[in-house]
C-alpha cells in the first residue's frame, strides 16, 4: 500500500455495501451522496407568502445583541443569517426565551433501545388489535411480554447464561428460533406475515400491507417525510442525524394542531443537496399548516426559499449583533449575505 494513500477494505458498518475506498493523505476530501442534485440551484421564493400577524423579541441583549427588537412574520419562513458570531443563535434563544416555542434539532429522538417505529408511532396496540380481529385470540396474546411469548425466552428471543466469574453469554433462543412467541401466535398470518415479521418489515411495505387506517395513518407520517425505507423493528437510537430531525418533524406534522412557533439552528448541517430538498418541502408543510418556522442558515438555497430574511452584523462578536435588514430575501442589499446570493 502507498504511503500516501490510506485504505479502507469491506466496509460494512450500518448500511455499507462492502466498500472499497482509498482515500489520499494531505487533500481536501469531499464526501457526496450522488450528484444528480449538485449544481442546482435553489430559485428564489417565487411569491413570498404573507404573515398572519408577528412574533416580536424585545430589547434583547443576550451575548452580543445590541439591544436588538425584531418583528418576526408569523405563519411563514423566515431565516436568520448573518457571519459566524454575528449573533443569530443568541437572538434564537432570546426568542425562546420571549415566546413558547418548539426547537426542532438532530439531536437523538429516543435514548431508549427499546424504542422503535413501532414504538414511536404509536402502532404497537393497534397491531395487535389487528392480529386479534384476524385471529379471533385475545390481541394481548400478540404482546411479547404475555402469553402469547415463547414461554423458553420469555419473549426476548435470547436466552442469557450467567457463568460464574466470566461474562453473561448471550444466545438465540432454540424454542422459536428467536421469534419471541409462541408457535400458536406465529401461525396466525395476515397478508402472510407473522407479527414477528413485522420488525423486518418497512415503514412503506407495513402502510400496504396491514390492513388498518390507524396503522397507515400513523406510518404515512412517517413515509411523507421520507422516511418510509426505515424498518419498523429500527431502534430510533441507531437514527443519523438528519433521520432523527426528519422524525421529529414527522410527529409535528400529524399531532401538532394549533399554530406553533418552531426554530431550527442550522438544520442543514450534514445533509446532502437533495436532503436539503426535501426539508424545504418539509418546512413548506409546517408552514402550509399555519405555523410559524424560524430558521438560522448560512445555506444559500434555504435562504432563498425564505418568505422573509432578519440579516445580522455586520462582524462576529461585539462587531456583530445588529439587525442588517429584515424584509423580503428580494430586497436584501448591501451586506455579506446578499454578496453571497449574488455570486
Ligand atoms: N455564553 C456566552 N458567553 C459569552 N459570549 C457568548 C456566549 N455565547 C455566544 N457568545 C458570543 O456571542 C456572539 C454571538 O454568538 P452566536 O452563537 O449568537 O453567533 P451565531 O451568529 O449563531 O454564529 P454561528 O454562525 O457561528 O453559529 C459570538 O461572538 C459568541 O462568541
Ligand atoms: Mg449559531
Ligand atoms: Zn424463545
Amino acid at each position: 500500500m502507498p504511503a500516501h494513500t490510506i485504505r479502507i477494505r469491506g466496509a460494512r458498518t450500518n448500511n455499507l455495501k462492502r466498500l472499497d475506498v482509498d482515500i489520499p493523505r494531505g487533500r481536501l476530501i469531499v464526501f457526496v451522496g450522488g450528484a444528480r442534485a449538485l449544481g442546482d440551484r435553489g430559485p428564489l421564493a417565487k411569491r413570498p407568502r404573507t404573515a398572519r400577524g408577528t412574533v416580536t423579541v424585545t430589547n434583547a441583549t443576550r451575548n452580543n445583541l445590541k439591544n436588538v427588537t425584531a418583528d418576526i412574520p408569523a405563519g411563514v419562513l423566515t431565516v436568520l443569517s448573518g457571519v459566524a458570531g454575528s449573533g443569530k443563535s443568541s437572538l434564537a434563544a432570546e426568542l425562546l426565551a420571549q415566546h413558547a416555542a418548539v426547537v426542532i434539532d438532530q439531536k437523538p429522538v429516543s435514548t431508549n433501545r427499546r424504542s422503535t417505529p413501532i414504538t414511536y408511532t404509536g402502532i404497537a396496540t393497534p397491531v395487535r388489535r389487528l392480529f386479534a380481529r384476524h385471529s379471533g385470540l385475545p390481541a394481548s396474546m400478540f404482546s411479547a411480554n404475555s402469553e402469547g411469548a415463547c414461554p423458553e425466552c420469555e419473549g426476548l428471543g435470547v436466552i442469557y447464561t450467567d457463568l460464574a466469574f466470566m461474562d453473561g453469554q448471550e444466545s438465540v433462543c432454540e424454542t422459536c428460533r428467536g421469534r419471541r412467541f409462541t408457535a400458536e401466535v406465529l401461525g396466525h398470518r395476515i397478508d402472510g406475515l407473522s407479527i414477528a415479521d413485522l420488525d423486518d418489515l418497512t415503514v412503506a411495505d407495513a402502510a400496504r400491507r396491514l390492513p388498518d387506517k390507524d396503522i397507515r395513518r400513523a406510518l404515512r407520517s412517517l413515509e411523507r417525510v421520507g422516511l418510509g425505507y426505515l424498518r419498523l423493528g429500527q431502534p430510533l437510537t441507531t437514527l443519523s442525524g438528519g433521520e432523527c430531525q426528519r422524525v421529529k418533524i414527522a410527529k409535528e406534522l400529524r399531532d401538532t394542531a394549533a399554530p406553533t412557533l418552531y426554530v431550527l439552528d442550522e438544520p442543514t448541517t450534514g445533509l446532502h443537496l437533495r436532503d436539503i430538498a426535501v426539508l424545504l418541502g418539509l418546512l413548506d408543510q409546517l408552514v402550509d399548516q399555519g405555523h410559524t418556522v424560524v430558521v438560522i442558515e448560512h445555506h444559500l438555497d434555504v435562504i432563498r426559499h425564505a418568505d422573509w430574511i432578519l440579516d445580522l452584523g455586520p462582524g462576529p462578536g461585539r462587531h456583530g449583533g445588529r439587525i442588517l435588514y429584515q424584509g423580503p430575501v428580494a430586497g436584501l442589499t448591501g451586506t455579506a449575505t446578499a454578496a453571497a446570493l449574488n455570486d
